[in-house]
Order: structure tokens, then sequence, then C-alpha cells
């Protein structure tokens, strides 16, 4: 592969579009970042596919972003961070990492009764792998409900991200969430475009006030009609991914390096297809999208 002429820059990989949620709150910190996000969308949706599969297709993303002069790689799906990340990091010298660690650490520390229940809304395969329930089992929490949610990526790729379809959507997935719940994480990166639903649908469960942990601070998204003393938690995976993303420049005195703000946005299918679904999950306008080749 040829080494192409791109200043250092992190590096964000996800199947699609939901990654740049996590782009998104990356450059909202800082906005001078260089930044390369590679979409799979010829390959998407990893979310129903096997192990290996998966793996395959991150290691090649991986290979290809990381001769493109990345710094770090950051996973930005929470499918490939579940099946894939510990493997990648194994195998490649290049910094890499997945949104389950720090985000489960981070819920941890939010949750001051580790008795009480933790709920993971996450891809087939993301709640199959079980990593979120070792994860969190690793720091402290006794008790993880893991749910997958299939018509969640469907739905909000198709701009779909309220009204009564997301709405039976939710209460469907959520309409046996145990009553203890204390926080609900959103393990796949597109469910942070469908956080009112979600939240309108735990309240219509649980009658529990809803309170969204974002990076930009915390968010009463619904007020309990039964209870406001015991809020539910709703949380994304970027926020501990921003912290990360702190440290590692400062601890490795990239400062200087990493901020003239050069954006790269690569899919692997068409780009046209990739933009128009990329708008639901950004605000930040996109660099022109170029298509590339990453199996190898
Ligand atoms: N972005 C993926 C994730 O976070 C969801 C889409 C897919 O299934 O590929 O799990």
């Amino acid at each position: 592969m040829t080494k192409i002429n791109i200043l250092p820059n992190i590096a964000f990989f996800d199947s699609s579009q939901g990654g740049l949620t996590v782009w998104e709150n990356v450059l909202k910190r800082f906005p001078n970042l260089n930044t390369q996000y590679l979409g799979d969308n010829a390959r998407c949706p990893y979310g129903n596919k096997s192990q290996e599969t998966i793996t395959r297709y991150a290691s090649e993303a991986t290979l290809y972003l990381a001769s493109r002069n990345a710094l770090l790689l950051i996973i930005a799906c929470g499918t490939a961070s579940s099946v894939a990340a510990k493997e990648l990091q194994h195998l490649f010298k290049l910094p890499i990492i997945g949104i389950v660690e720090g985000f489960c650490k981070f819920v941890a520390s939010l949750l001051q009764d580790k008795t009480r229940t933790v709920a993971v809304l996450g891809t087939k395969f993301t709640v199959r792998s079980n990593r979120f329930n070792e994860e969190l089992g690793a720091n402290g929490v006794e008790k993880v409900w893991a749910r997958a949610c299939p018509l969640f990526v469907p739905l909000v790729e198709e701009g779909i991200s309220q009204g009564p379809m997301v709405d039976a959507a939710c209460d469907m997935y959520l309409w046996d969430i145990p009553e203890d719940t204390k926080v609900v994480m959103l393990a796949c990166t597109h469910y942070p475009r469908l956080t009112l639903p979600i939240a309108e649908s735990l309240e219509r469960r649980l009658g529990k006030t809803v309170i969204y942990k974002s990076i930009d601070g915390d968010w009463v998204l619904k007020l309990g009609s039964k209870e406001q003393n015991d809020p539910i938690y709703l949380v994304e995976s970027s926020l501990p991914i921003v912290n990360f993303v702190e440290q590692f420049i400062v601890s490795n005195q990239y400062e200087n390096i990493l901020n003239h703000g050069e954006k790269q946005v690569l899919c692997t299918d068409s780009p046209e297809q990739f933009e128009s679904i990329a708008r639901f999950f950004t605000s930040i306008p996109l660099p022109k999208v170029e298509a590339v080749e990453i199996q190898t």
C-alpha cells in the first residue's frame, strides 16, 4: 500500500455513518484536530455478521487507516469494538481504542448502588458477544440486562428518528426492562439519534425521569410521571472517548502536530449515498467524501 501525503491524524472507523456521532463529539472538544473517518458502507451492517467476518473487515480498515498517518485509531462502532477490538490491539502497533472499556468504566462510576441494573442496547452481535456484560462485571456492576435492537439502525439510516414507528420499536424492545434500571447504555453509535424516543419509552414503561449525559452536560429528556427523585441515566459512548483523546494528546505532547484541522471522510461505497445518510448523524459540514478500496 502506498504511503499518502496526509497530516498525522486521529482515525475513526465505523461500519457506516453511526461513528460520526463520536467523531462529531471529539471535534466539538477539539475543533482543529486532524481527523480521518472511514465508514465501510459497502459492507454495513456489521451487527448481524459473524465474529470472523467483522474482525476481518475491521483489520482491513485498520491496516488502511494506519497507512494514512493515523496516530490513534478509534473504533467508533459498538459491534466492531465488542467483537474485534482486543484482537486488533494484539495485531497492530498502532494504538487502538474501542468504545467498550472506557464506556463501561464510566457507567460503573455513575452507579452508586452496584446492585441496580445497567441496561445495554446494541446490535445483535454486540449483545451476543457478551462483551459489555464482561466489562461491566469487571467494574463491579452486578446486574446487566442486554437487548438487541436490530430495527434501530435501519430506521435511523432512513432518517426516521421519531414518530409512531420509532415509538413502537422502542416500546417493543424496552417493554420488559427491569424496574430497578439505573443506567441505559447506547452501545451502538447509531443510537444517539434516538435518545428522545428511547427516553420517552423508558418513561412510559417505568414512569421515571430520564437524564441524558452528553458531552454538552446533563439534559432532562423526560420528566417522570411517577418518580422524579430516582432518575434513569441514558448515556452514549462519546464522553469517555473524548476524555481518552484529550489524555492521548497531552501525554504524547501531540498538541502542535494534530491541530491543522484537516478532515478526511472516506467510505467504501457510493459517496453520494454515504453523504445523504451522514447528515442524520452530524451537523458538522463534511469535506468531500471519497470512495476508497480497502480490501486486502
Ligand atoms: N455502527 C454499528 C454499531 O455501532 C451499527 C451498524 C451496524 O450494524 O453495522 O454497532
